[in-house]
């Protein structure tokens, strides 16, 4: 019997876990939800909003203020996936810029930004069929997904891939402050006391350091068929 199932894919910054989730959630018919838009989202409003200044975030302000932001994806057909907006206005550009990076484990770190976040996450899990990428995906948002990917690479790698797509997008940076932005980020995130990034037991590791995009498209997506048409 087949039935849609949930895949959650976690792992390091700039792993490539959004790439994998687009490809499987084309391949399967499902809806992909990237998690850590949502976070740069909160960030990009934070940052909008004058409540991040001098390397300080308004913490209190920001808590009060969560009620504010709404924040919803809507598929777009020409890009094939959907797309993030902050209160009305499409910030799937802003979201990907250094100053938000810069900030965003940060705000990812506060337990009230990350309940508001995560409740709404199952909210549009409830009815399956969904591939979601994040850092707590198969640990806290979605425990019992059927399937659960933990990604990783080397940061020498990972800061290398997001160094040439920052320059492909225009920003001037350098080699050197992407790795240094990696190397923090994962410390925030594998660190933090709410919901620190962990492989969960049931996890299945994939190191892409030297993965082809195809080869490891073709390797989730046959654990994802065995677990679809499992029950
Ligand atoms: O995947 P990303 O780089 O866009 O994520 C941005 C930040 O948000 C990153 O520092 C980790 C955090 N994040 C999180 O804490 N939980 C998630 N489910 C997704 C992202």
């Amino acid at each position: 019997m087949k039935r849609d199932i949930i895949i959650a894919i976690d792992g390091h910054s700039s792993t490539g876990k959004s790439t994998l989730a687009k490809d499987l959630a084309k391949a399967l018919g499902y809806v992909y939800i990237d998690t850590g838009a949502m976070y740069r989202a909160v960030t990009y409003y934070a940052l909008q909003h004058g409540l991040i200044s001098n390397n300080h975030i308004d913490k209190e302000r920001l808590i009060r203020e969560l009620d504010n932001i709404q924040i919803d994806f809507k598929y777009n057909p020409v890009k094939g996936f959907a797309e993030v907006y902050l209160n009305g206005q499409n910030i799937e550009k802003e979201i990907r810029q250094m100053q938000v990076s810069n900030f965003v484990s940060q705000i990812a770190a506060i337990p009230e930004v990350r309940e508001k976040l995560v409740a709404q996450q199952r909210k549009i899990g409830k009815n399956k069929g969904i591939v979601m990428d994040g850092r707590d995906i198969g640990s806290v948002v979605f425990p019992g997904a059927e399937l659960k990917i933990f990604m990783t690479a080397s940061p020498e790698v990972r800061a290398k891939r997001r160094y040439l797509e920052l320059l492909d997008k225009g920003e001037d940076v350098s080699y050197n402050d992407v790795l240094t932005n990696v190397l923090k980020r994962d410390k925030i995130d594998s660190e933090r006391s709410a919901s620190p990034l962990i492989k969960t037991k049931d996890a299945i590791e994939i190191d892409n350091s030297h993965l082809t995009r195809e080869a490891q498209l073709d390797m989730v997506l046959d654990l994802a068929k065995k677990r679809i048409n499992r029950s």
